[in-house]
């Protein structure tokens, strides 16, 4: 057991005895007064609190941008943590320097998260595409420069080599280990390493706090304040962790990032890979995990409707066995789901495309990045000399849990997907939900968005429609 939480702050080892539940955000403006670092919406939603995260991947540390408002100190322990006091060395880095020059900043309060982002991405981009600058800005809200000065520093430096991230050596990382528990200030934080001994502390502990990426209890940290005296960590079981590809299948752990799944997902399914580069900003994909937008049973998670369609498998594990079932069978009723409270979730597991299949997901939001979905619609069919021979459909934000619509599937198979069989889906689509208004949507606006998607995916395999991107 370790009485402190041990990383590298700036490239200089840290061993810090303060309560593993207070945000980085909170203790880097506290304790070592690191003040570039700022708060804005506290609810990972703006970006000013960015910070670079390392993680040792191959051989190497690979950054990536977080929020660290919505992070607690726990989740560092045996990382490398990198604000934007420790970006500079003798000279300014790169994106710095490149900022200044072009006037990119006014009032100067998002700068240093902007810096942060884009430093990122400039350690991580071997070429200045701007839908990387994009990716990596959506997270970022400048009120008063602009982006388009923003966006013409990044192309300065992003591609060009030399903006590598001050840090530790490999070496002097790799031997900073996690640790399994920190017991500080009356505090626990457990990350286990394995799968078994996660089960043997949920059993014992079947109400302590269980975090992965935290971006979402994180928020109700910084929202509530709530008391996390005692937390289970899963982002450091090995078994979570992995990436499991065979000629059928693809399986993710819970524990498996976002970011993780979109690499593996965007030579398969191109639209889904879309909805994920859509999913939050890229500090939030980098912590959210795939296990998380499951467990925590949001009916307009963007997860589920996209898995469903897909046929997705959930796998749960507890001290007694596993088990599984297909995921759309999880879900039972508004955030209540199968999840016993001596079990995680294990790992969810997808087919690679078969023959003749066509998949689509579409995300309806009031804004493209940064924003969650009013109505998420997922469809797969897979057709044969142009007969739908098999088809599955599946919705967020219409009913209290993500819901597959059988009815909707049954309107398709058998047929071909003209213009005449989108109209029964539609109107099977229709029938099948009576969803709530709320300020993202009304009922009826809703119920007419979801059921056009069925004209909108016909259109679609046509190759009527085009794919629209914000820049
Ligand atoms: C700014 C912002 C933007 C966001 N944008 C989106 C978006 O576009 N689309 C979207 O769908 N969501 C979005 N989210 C929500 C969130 O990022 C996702 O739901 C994310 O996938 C949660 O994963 P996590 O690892 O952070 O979960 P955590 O916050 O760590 O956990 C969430 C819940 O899942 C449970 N859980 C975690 N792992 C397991 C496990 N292995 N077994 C059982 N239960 C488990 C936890 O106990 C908790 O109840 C956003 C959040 C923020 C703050
Ligand atoms: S303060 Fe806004 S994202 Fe953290
Ligand atoms: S420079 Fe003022 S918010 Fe961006």
């Amino acid at each position: 057991m370790a009485n402190s939480i041990r990383f590298f702050l700036n490239g200089q080892k840290q061993d810090v005895a303060v309560r593993p539940d207070i945000t980085v955000l909170e203790w880097l403006r506290s304790g070592p007064r690191l003040t570039g670092t700022k708060e804005g919406c506290a609810e990972g939603d703006c970006g000013a609190c960015s910070v670079l995260l390392g993680d040792a991947s191959n051989g190497e540390i690979r950054y990536h941008a977080a929020n660290s408002c919505i992070m607690t100190m726990g989740q560092i322990d045996g990382r490398a943590l990198v604000t934007v006091e420790g970006l500079k060395g003798e000279t300014l880095h790169p994106i710095q320097a490149a900022m200044a020059e072009n006037g990119s900043s006014q009032c100067g309060f998002c700068t240093p998260g902007i810096v942060i982002s884009l430093a990122g991405l400039a350690a991580n981009e071997t070429a200045a595409d701007d839908h990387a600058i994009h990716d990596a800005l959506a997270g970022n809200l400048c009120r008063c420069t602009g982006y388009r000065p923003i966006v013409e520093a990044a192309r300065k430096v992003v591609g060009d080599g030399g903006a590598s991230i001050p840090g530790p050596t490999v070496e002097a990382f790799e031997e900073l280990k996690s640790s399994v528990e920190i017991a500080t200030s009356g505090a626990v934080f457990h990350q286990p390493q394995t799968l078994d001994d996660l089960l043997k502390l949920r059993r014992d502990r079947p109400d302590t706090v269980l975090l992965a990426g935290g971006t979402d209890l994180g928020v109700a940290l910084a929202d509530f304040h709530g008391d996390w005296r005692e937390v289970i960590s899963t982002a450091h079981v090995r078994e979570l962790r992995r990436i499991e590809e065979t000629p059928a299948h693809l399986s993710f752990g819970a524990a498996v990032t976002w970011e993780e799944v979109l690499a593996h997902v965007a030579p398969l399914y191109p639209s889904f890979a879309t909805l994920i580069r859509r999913f939050g900003s890229a500090q939030i994909r980098s912590m959210g995990t795939i296990g998380g937008n499951i467990g925590t049973a949001s009916p307009i998670g963007d997860g589920p409707p996209a898995l469903i369609a897909l046929g997705a498998e959930i796998e749960l594990a507890s001290q007694g066995g596993k088990r599984t079932m297909p995921l759309e069978d999880f879900f039972l009723d508004y955030r209540k789901t199968e999840l016993k409270p001596d079990e995680v979730i294990a790992s969810i597991r997808i087919s690679k495309p078969a023959g003749g299949q066509e998949f689509r997901v579409y995300k309806i939001s009031k804004r493209y990045d940064q924003d969650i979905s009013t109505v998420c619609g997922a469809f797969s069919v897979v057709r044969d000399g142009g007969i739908v021979k098999s088809a599955r459909i599946a919705f967020g934000g219409m009913a209290a849990i993500p819901k597959r619509v059988r009815e909707a599937e049954a309107a398709l198979v058998g047929k071909r997907l003209d213009a005449e069989a989108a109209r029964a889906c539609a109107a099977a689509i229709r029938d099948a939900f009576a969803p709530l208004s709320d300020w993202r949507g009304s009922a009826e606006y809703r119920l007419m968005v979801a059921a056009n998607l069925a004209e909108r995916f016909r259109r679609d395999l046509l190759g009527e429609t085009v794919e629209v991107m914000a820049l």
